[in-house]
């Protein structure tokens, strides 16, 4: 039964996907708070949608489910909201989502929208991990259970669960690609490297640098890898909101002032796609030297993948967020069934994960965390993702495309 919602989920997911705009929707408007039989579809799995809605809708006694996700700019929060909504309404609850447009105000006034609304359990992408503790105790006040999705919520005692992957271990296998491309153990070097890390206001940000640095600290401590810019602090890496144009600013500025003459950049260690993107463009518009350094990523953006066939990025770190999404749908109908989810909810997951009771202390409480797995893709594996099935060969067989946009 597990196994067939999963599958079906996943199909209801394409249908709704199709539909899944860009950047210009608008953001904090209500996406949906439906009848879960009554919502009016218009692509074929309408009525298997209804009839599942139907069978599980004994055990999610009509509850509502409020999800707040951080932006429709960045492209892996599209995925995630569509993948909750869908995977939510299939097992039989409401669900309410939410983009707030990157702005902590705004995801402030829809969550408490959302508790003003009565929801039954709040999901909660932050923008900004360290703003949301008015708001929550709000919600804890409302007797309204809180799980942090991906990013951990600072600094209030009203988050309940958290489920993310192992962020720690994302940086890590980017800075091990690098140390096996550039074959740090035998190789002397020295080569010069640049980081590019995410935003000082996510909670994640700090564990994929960390992560990708100590990969890769005895080679720097060695002289065997160099930073021409100096800059080795997150917090001079760090690139507001993840935004792309301006990790393709900052790559410039370090272009002009350190790569100008003849010195070879070898690596750019990016965190994620988004800035990926900046970084690669401004690699092929403003640097002169010969090679082609490597690049390194985090989701699977469709623009990355694109640019993993061209040669312009070298890797990115998949995680595949429809399992997050399910994983996130068992922890929520325990909370929601009065259970006090532990390490034994793991046997329902259909993913790989680990429950962690250690890793991540939010300021006030060390917030149980359930994580999932993250894996590398390069230009010899893609075949991976589309084995996902949330991922197809384009019409050429060249560039990978999601199966959502053509459904
Ligand atoms: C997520 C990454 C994502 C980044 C920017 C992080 O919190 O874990 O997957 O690339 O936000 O959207």
């Amino acid at each position: 039964m597990k196994k067939f919602i999963a599958a079906l989920s996943t199909f209801v997911m394409l249908g709704s996907l199709a539909s899944c705009g860009g950047a210009s929707t608008s953001e904090s408007s209500k996406e949906s708070k439906p009848s879960t039989n009554t919502e009016s579809k218009t692509d074929a799995n309408t009525d298997e949608s209804a009839s599942s809605n139907t069978d599980e809708s004994t055990s999610s006694g009509g509850k509502t489910v409020g999800i707040a996700m951080p932006t429709k700019s960045l492209e892996r929060w599209n995925r995630d909201g569509e993948y909750l909504k869908s995977q939510f309404e299939a097992a039989g609850y409401t669900v309410e989502l939410k983009y707030s447009d990157n702005d902590t105000n705004q995801q402030n006034n829809d969550i408490q929208g959302m508790i003003a609304d009565k929801v039954d359990l709040l999901l909660i992408a932050a923008i900004d991990g360290n703003t949301l503790s008015q708001t929550l105790a709000d919600a804890k006040d409302a007797g309204i259970s809180v799980v942090a999705y991906d990013r951990l919520i600072m600094n209030t005692d009203a988050v309940s669960y958290y489920v993310s992957f192992d962020n720690y271990t994302v940086g890590k296998l980017q800075g091990e690609f690098v140390r096996d491309q550039l074959k740090l153990d035998s190789e002397a070097g020295p080569f010069n490297i640049e980081f590019t890390a995410g935003d000082p206001a996510d909670n994640n940000a700090g564990y994929f640098f960390n992560g990708a640095y100590d990969a890769l600290k005895e080679y720097i401590d060695a002289g065997k890898l160099n930073i021409p810019s100096g800059k080795v602090k997150f917090e001079q890496v760090a690139t507001d909101k993840w935004s792309t144009d301006t990790a393709l600013e900052n790559m410039q500025n370090t272009l002009a002032s350190y790569y100008s003459k003849d010195e070879q950049l070898d690596v750019a260690l990016c965190s994620n796609d988004s800035t990926a993107l900046g970084v690669a463009q401004a690699i092929s518009s403003d640097y002169k030297g010969k090679n082609v350094p490597i690049v390194t990523g985090q989701d699977g953006d469709i623009a990355n993948l694109k640019n993993i066939v061209d040669g312009k990025q070298s890797m990115t770190v998949y995680k595949n967020v429809s399992d997050e999404a399910g994983v996130t749908l068992e922890v929520s109908k325990a909370i929601l069934s009065g259970q006090t989810p532990d390490g034994s909810l793991i046997s329902s997951f259909t993913a790989e994960a680990t429950y962690d009771t250690e890793s991540y202390d939010n300021g006030v409480k060390v917030v149980p965390s359930y994580l999932l797995v993250p894996y590398v893709i390069t230009k010899d594996n893609l075949d991976v993702l589309v084995d996902t099935g949330l991922y197809k060969w384009d019409s050429d067989n060249k560039y990978l495309e999601s199966t959502a946009e053509t459904t």
